[in-house]
Formats: C-alpha cells, sequence, structure tokens
C-alpha cells in the first residue's frame, strides 16, 4: 500500500509571516494523522525560513506516525538530527535563493560528504533517504553510499509542459524505481504532485511512499487539513491498488 507523508512546512510558513505562534505546525500534524497519513514530513531549513527547532523538537515528542526530517548535509544540521533522532532522515539540496527544493541533490558529485553524512544519522539510528533525480547514476551511487530509500524527484513530470514531455518522465521514473529496487533500495517519490496529476504516478508499481506539501495545505485553507488529507489519501488508495 502505498503510504502519504504529509509536508506542513507551509504551515509554518503562515505563522512565520507574522513572527507569531500560530498556526502551531504541530496542531497541523495531530490534524494531518487524523487525516490518515502516514507519516508527518518538515524541512529544518539552515535559514529557518519556515520549520523552527522547536517544532522538529516537539513533533518528534508528539507524532504517532512516520517522522520525516527534510534535511540539507550541513554539519550543523546533521548534529540537530543526530540528537533528534526523527524516524527518517531525507537529505535534499538546499540553496538559499531558491522558492522550493529544486532538483534532486547531486549524490556523485557530493559523494564524500553524503556518506559521513549517512553514516552519523546511521548511528543515531534514522533511516536514511536520498531525494535525487530520476537518474541511473544518482541511483546506483545512493545505493553505494549505504542508503536505504531514495525518493525520486518528481518535478519533471508536474512541471511537464506537453503530452510527450509528460510520458518521457513518466518512463524516467519508472526505470529508475526498477533500477533502485534490484539496488536494494525502498523507492518513494515527491515535489509538485496534486490532487489532479498524482494518479499517473501512483499507479507506476514499485513506490512505496509519496510526500505531498503544497497541494494539500492548498486545500486545507477550503476544507481543513483533515479533510484535505483524506482526499489525498483516498486517492493513493484508489490508484495504487
Ligand atoms: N519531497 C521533498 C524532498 C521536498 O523537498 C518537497 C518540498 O518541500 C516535497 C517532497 C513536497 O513537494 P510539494 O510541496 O511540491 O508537494
Amino acid at each position: 500500500m502505498l503510504q502519504l507523508g504529509v509536508n506542513i512546512d507551509h504551515v509554518a510558513t503562515v505563522r512565520q509571516a507574522r513572527m507569531t505562534d500560530e498556526p502551531d505546525p504541530v496542531w497541523a500534524a495531530a490534524e494531518v494523522e487524523l487525516g490518515g497519513a502516514d507519516g508527518i514530513t518538515v524541512h529544518l531549513r539552515e535559514d529557518r525560513r519556515h520549520i523552527q527547532d522547536r517544532d522538529v523538537k516537539l513533533l518528534k515528542e508528539t507524532v504517532g506516525v512516520k517522522l520525516n526530517l527534510e534535511m540539507s548535509i550541513a554539519v550543523s544540521i546533521v548534529r540537530i538530527a543526530c540528537q533528534l533522532k526523527p524516524d527518517q532522515c531525507t537529505l535534499v539540496p538546499e540553496h538559499r535563493q531558491e522558492i522550493t527544493t529544486e532538483g534532486g541533490l547531486d549524490v556523485v558529485r557530493l559523494k564524500r560528504r553524503v556518506s559521513q553524512a549517512v553514516d552519523k544519522l546511521h548511528k543515531a539510528g534514522c533511516i536514511v533517504s536520498a531525494f535525487i533525480e530520476p537518474d541511473e547514476q544518482q541511483i546506483k551511487t545512493s545505493a553505494d553510499i549505504g542508503f536505504d530509500a531514495i525518493e525520486l524527484w518528481t518535478g519533471a513530470y508536474a512541471n511537464a509542459k506537453n503530452p510527450r514531455a509528460e510520458k518521457r518522465a513518466l518512463q524516467e521514473l519508472e526505470k529508475s524505481i526498477e533500477i533502485g529496487r534490484q539496488c536494494g533500495l525502498v523507492v518513494h517519490a515527491g515535489h509538485g504532485l496534486t490532487y489532479r496529476n498524482v494518479e499517473k504516478v501512483a499507479r507506476l508499481e514499485g513506490f512505496s511512499e509519496f510526500n505531498i506539501g503544497h497541494s494539500i495545505i492548498s486545500r486545507a485553507i477550503f476544507v481543513g487539513i483533515r479533510e484535505a488529507v483524506r482526499q489525498m489519501k483516498e486517492l493513493l488508495i484508489r490508484y495504487s491498488s
């Protein structure tokens, strides 16, 4: 069964817009759980633009489903993750100027630094996942490094401007799932997935977890978090079985 991880960074973004104490992502996480999600995802960025250290600490204490920490390989962030010990750490690239994560982590170029981070996180008892592009060399290097899982960047699919580009992106994802599984990796997906476009990716065989944020929190403004999560979970159940 395809698992749903819900990224609640946007809740913290609204709070930080006023530098106040509401809305609280910890409340949001409880609502996400009540909506039937299998995991809560937050990204503790180096610039702390949305999620704060306090949020991750409280989430670690209160979340009953899988807590997935998205994070860069910066030494200071790895140190925090090793202290907090979330269930899963997903390593992502991070640039100050970006609006959101743009593309995957280049584990080929950064192999030495990434390996050091993975070793430390494994010693802390975390499952470690690499957010990478659907590329054979990136997948094989992730396996080499010792990652438990990969999260394939679905941005090329989500941003496809025409049916040909969409088809190519889906084929790349399909091939990458196969390579990942042959390498013994658990395969997740995420980025740009919405209620409208999730069907074709959910129908590909072999994904075990989707991480979705923007679309769910956007819908939650109108229907509430619990209902928005329930609706997405229902789509995943329908399309992946
Ligand atoms: N997975 C990763 C690794 C991400 O960085 C993000 C964005 O924070 C997501 C999934 C969720 O993407 P979206 O908000 O587009 O659903």
